[in-house]
């Protein structure tokens, strides 16, 4: 096992918090297509985390589980436990979404099944023995996991942030669903990253799941923003391109690419984690006053 870290990097004690999973739900009855108003190709962009994370939670949730064994640390267990619960929630709600999109003329079977695959085949179980092989593949795995949740850190502290879309007059509950999404995403941001420490480590690996993950993240969300473009029923020329991408994160209605760039090496740094980056506190008063994280306390007390 390649240990290239002589000290790993140590969290900030103060962004520690214990993890729960808020049990919430949302109406999407009232919620248009075109939840940013008048600028359909952000509110697209923004909607290819439904067609994405269902099935990529569920992957993760499913890898955690196998590798839960491998953890000798008891709060790292805990961590991971409460990571698993959040996580399992987020994919379902973003599922809620997709029926009101078929409701609305937008079918993404089309595109979530090419998804499926790609997390239940490609990244799925291989009939490895059991040993080395199995081994390799399941830490190869943890790695990515630890790559793309830099990524949902990154992108949960923009949306916390996004001012922008709340000036437009965005959806309220596309909002609330991407913020709670968002702030559990701050709160959990250094689960993954210290699995990974804990079970390998090994900076090659740590840098060649990254490539891998960037790059399947870059290639999967342009293809979705365009399916979404393309096949919408109110917009018969339909286009995504990268410069539309990059106007609107100059707007501020999405990432600005500058940021997302200046991510990479830091994620890549030998002193990177989790912990420096985003805020836990703003996270865990955005859950507190959340309508649908409330909803979901209420309901939890009232049991
Ligand atoms: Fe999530
Ligand atoms: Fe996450």
């Amino acid at each position: 096992m390649s240990h290239t870290h002589a000290r790993p990097p140590l969290p900030v004690a103060s962004e520690r918090t214990p993890l729960k999973a808020r049990k919430v739900s949302f109406s999407w009855e009232d919620t248009p297509l075109h939840w940013v108003p008048g600028d359909p190709f952000a509110g697209h962009t923004i909607n290819v985390l439904h067609l994405l994370l269902p099935a990529g939670e569920r992957w993760f949730v499913h890898v955690y589980r196998q590798v839960l064994p491998y953890i000798t640390d008891a709060r790292l267990r805990e961590d991971v436990i409460g990571f698993i619960g959040q996580e399992a929630m987020h994919s379902q709600a973003h599922d809620e979404v997709l029926p009101h999109l078929r409701e609305l003329g937008l079918d993404p079977t089309p595109y979530t099944a090419q998804v499926d695959w790609l997390f239940e085949k490609l990244l799925g179980d291989r009939t490895l023995p059991p040993g080395r092989a199995r081994r390799w593949w399941l830490m190869e795995r943890v790695a990515i996991i630890a790559a793309i949740e830099h990524y949902t850190a990154f992108l949960g502290d923009w949306v916390l942030n996004a001012e922008e879309l709340d000036r437009r007059g965005a959806d309220p509950t596309m909002l609330d669903l991407l913020r709670w999404h968002g702030a559990e995403e701050v709160e959990h941001r250094s689960v993954a990253f210290e699995l990974f420490l804990h079970v390998d480590g090994g900076y090659r690996r740590r840098a060649r799941t990254w490539a891998t993950a960037f790059t399947a993240l870059v290639f999967l969300w342009q293809r979705g923003a365009r399916f979404f473009m393309e096949n919408d029923p109110t917009l018969p020329a339909g286009r995504a391109s990268f410069k539309d991408f990059y106007l609107s994160g100059q707007q501020g209605v999405l990432p600005a690419t500058g940021d997302m760039l200046k991510s990479i090496p830091r994620y890549l740094s030998r002193s990177y984690h989790p912990s420096q980056e985003g805020s836990t506190a703003q996270a865990v008063a955005y859950l507190a006053g959340s309508p649908a994280a409330r909803a979901a306390a209420t309901a939890e007390e009232g049991v």
